[in-house]
């Protein structure tokens, strides 16, 4: 299969990485997606353990394409839509990229369903439904260059979410991005781990999930288990492989998580908990200026408000200074990592960085900054 995955931007690399590790060949990275070739076992198995990507898509055919008619032609000439698309079955069409004279992406998504149904219509006199919420295909179009290139969704939810997360506390980040963050650090398993603003917990159950290979969204319902060719066999041999997996938690060093607000503190020990983690995560409610931990040095993660989302850029001025002095004065020879959504305030924490890395939250320029703490 060609296949394609997309990844918040600033991580296409590691997602190149993990689909590599995973069974993927042939990859290619782009901003934000890759392309990749893979057997069915392994398109299976990426939606189990792929921790960056938010979803999959696998390319069925591609067109030269200009305007309107080359785009309606070119769809219903370029792929047996009548095998696979049965006229009880529904679907949607999703649009992304442009062309001059395609440039709503309303419009062309029309285009796209008029040229299947008119198919379907001419061959059985019956048509298929568009669903939106509950399709069983989601057919993708991608316009770049006058080239356009039809690929068919695996999932209609995004894969960031893994379903352990109900409650989320103020500004959380995605899964797949807190997992990105933490592969940058490096962090491996054997030092502590502490994330003193953890808000809904989702950097250190992504961290405790990434080290032990915890496979996900296992009973998800996936669209490709619609397409002609889903080999049912090799899916469910991958699936009992996930769900038998033994995890070994004992090898867990201290992961501590550090909440202020009371509120948000209690959704993430019910996230904890949906996750199963709630003896391997420890979590306090309380100002991280508190903490007093005497173990051997390790890892701080921190994603604190930063004036755009959360909070006044006033008031956190005061914040940021905590941070640096409590930082210093308590955790020598530990290593900082600081999600930074604003430089203005992080020169206040009075630390000189190590390492910045670009990445985007939430379509926030953001900064993933290591600080070796002296
Ligand atoms: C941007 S949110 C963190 C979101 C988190 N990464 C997630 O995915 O849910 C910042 C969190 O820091 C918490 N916070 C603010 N000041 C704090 C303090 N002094 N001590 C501990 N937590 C604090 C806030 O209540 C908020 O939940």
């Amino acid at each position: 299969m060609n296949v394609v995955a997309s990844a918040p931007e600033g991580l296409e690399k590691y997602l190149a990485e993990e689909i590599a590790n995973l069974g993927g060949l042939n990859i290619n990275t782009y901003k934000r997606f890759i392309n990749f070739e893979c057997d069915y076992a392994t398109f299976y198995r990426v939606h189990f353990y792929s921790r960056l990507a938010f979803r999959f898509y696998r390319t069925i055919a591609s067109f030269t394409c200009y305007d309107k008619q080359s785009l309606y032609e070119g769809v219903r000439d370029s792929f047996e839509w009548l095998d696979w698309l049965h006229y009880e079955k529904t679907f949607n069409v999703q649009v992304t990229g442009r062309t001059s004279s395609l440039s709503h992406t309303h419009f062309t998504a029309l285009e796209v369903k008029n040229s299947i149904t008119d198919l379907q219509q001419a061959v059985w006199e019956k048509r298929s439904n568009i669903s939106l919420n509950h399709p069983d295909f989601i057919i993708h179009l991608h316009l770049n260059n006058n080239k356009a290139t039809i690929s068919l969704q695996s999932s209609v939810e995004s894969l960031h979410k893994r379903g352990y997360r109900p409650a989320v506390g103020n500004a959380p980040l995605k899964e797949n991005l807190a997992s990105g963050l933490i592969n940058m650090t490096q962090w491996n398993g054997k030092v502590p781990l502490i994330d003193i603003m953890c808000g809904s917990g989702t950097f250190l159950i992504e961290a405790v999930n990434q080290f032990l290979e915890v496979p996900m969204n296992i009973d998800k319902v996936y669209l490709f288990e619609n397409w002609l060719d889903f080999r049912k066999d090799i899916y469910l041999s991958e699936k009992n492989k996930a769900k038998n997996k033994i995890i070994n938690y004992a090898k867990l060093p201290k992961i501590i998580g550090c909440e202020i607000n009371t509120k948000v503190f209690e959704q993430a020990e019910v996230n904890t908990s949906l996750a199963g983690l709630e003896n391997y995560i420890e979590l306090i409610n309380n100002d991280f200026l508190e903490l007093q931990l005497k173990f051997t040095p390790g890892i701080i993660i921190c994603n604190p408000p930063y004036g755009k989302k959360l909070g006044n850029e006033n008031e956190l001025i005061f914040l940021y200074e905590q941070i640096g002095i409590f930082l210093k004065n308590n955790f020598s020879g530990w290593e900082f990592w600081l999600l930074s959504g604003n430089p203005k305030l992080t020169k206040y924490l009075k630390m000189k960085s190590s390492l910045k890395i670009p990445v985007s939250n939430g379509g926030i320029d953001c900064r993933w900054i290591k600080y070796l703490i002296r």
